[in-house]
């Protein structure tokens, strides 16, 4: 499943009323990954770092456009705060750009993203696999895009391929960086998904400026096209292996959701108020 209901967090949620367990990452996690204003506030107040941005409500750059225009250094990138695929994406340099962009993302989120643009720039990929406890990376991966936004047609629709899903996205794997910059990917890789307490398998996708040789992580993906698998098997681990590791961490994560008290049996309406003090353990 992808985006709106199959990986904001939706489908997640009935599944823990029915109590059937699910592969991958739980309500929470979801719908905070599926929101990308969210995803960098988090990140950033964890020193992750993020490309500089603003956000607002469309509905408030109608009534108040001078004052964000203020803030913003052209050139800029405008995203819907959810979705994916590059859709509802743009790139403005100069405000009259500007206004069509916010105006078409508009169309697909009432919360509008701004970032500042980052040229020239390498895209990195990592996937990640694992729990709270326990999570590895995968190889890297360089997506390499034909215009300047890897775009909707770039991930989807490659020449030359039928409508073969992300794996159809041409690629360099692994990605040809300087080790100390894979390292540092992987670990921002592994400290992000702990943060948003992602389980399963994850894409981390980065961001590197090749102006200041810095790197930010740009986006998490809670259910990677193809699961990921050409990465992990680039990684030595085959498909049916990664599918096994999947079920199992599923599994445990609902073992212990199990474990965990949820409700508490005494009917706290009846109970003497003097009794329900801090520190007071009946
Ligand atoms: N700040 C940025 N500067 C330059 N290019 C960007 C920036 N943010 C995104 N892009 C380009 O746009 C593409 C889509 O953006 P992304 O945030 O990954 O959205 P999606 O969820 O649609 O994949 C990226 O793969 C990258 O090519
Ligand atoms: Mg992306």
């Amino acid at each position: 499943m992808h985006g709106t209901y199959g990986e904001d967090g939706t489908i997640q949620g009935f599944f823990d009323l029915k109590g059937i367990s699910y592969v991958g990452s739980d309500l929470l996690s979801s719908a905070v990954g599926m929101d990308k204003i969210i995803s960098k506030m988090i990140l950033k107040s964890n020193e992750i770092p993020v490309v500089d941005f603003i956000w607002f409500y469309e509905k408030e750059w109608y009534k108040n456009k001078d004052n964000f225009i203020k803030k913003i250094n052209f050139p800029v990138i405008i995203k819907p705060a959810n979705l994916g695929s590059s859709i509802g994406i743009s790139k403005a340099k100069n405000l009259s750009e500007l206004t069509e962009a916010i105006e078409f993302a508009g169309n697909f989120s009432n919360k509008i993203l701004i970032e500042k643009m980052i040229y020239p720039l390498k895209e990195i990929n990592c996937s990640v696999l694992g729990d709270s406890e326990k999570s590895f990376t995968s190889v890297l991966e360089e997506p390499i895009s034909s215009g300047d936004i890897l775009s909707y047609e770039d991930k989807y629709f490659s020449k030359g391929n039928n409508n073969k899903g992300i794996t159809s996205t041409k690629r360099k794997i692994p990605a040809d960086i300087p080790k100390e910059m894979e390292n540092k990917i992987k670990n921002l890789a592994k400290k992000t998904f702990k943060i948003f307490g992602n389980s399963g398998v994850v894409r981390i996708d980065f961001i590197i400026d090749k102006k200041e040789n810095e790197v930010f992580v740009n986006e998490i993906n809670t259910i990677p096209g193809s699961l990921s698998f050409y990465l992990w098997e680039a990684t030595n681990k085959k498909f049916s292996e990664l599918l096994n590791n999947l079920i199992e961490i599923a599994l445990k994560k609902q073992r212990e959701k199990e474990n965990l008290k949820i409700s508490y049996k005494k009917n706290i309406f009846n109970l003497d108020p003097k009794s329900l003090k801090m520190g007071n353990k009946n």
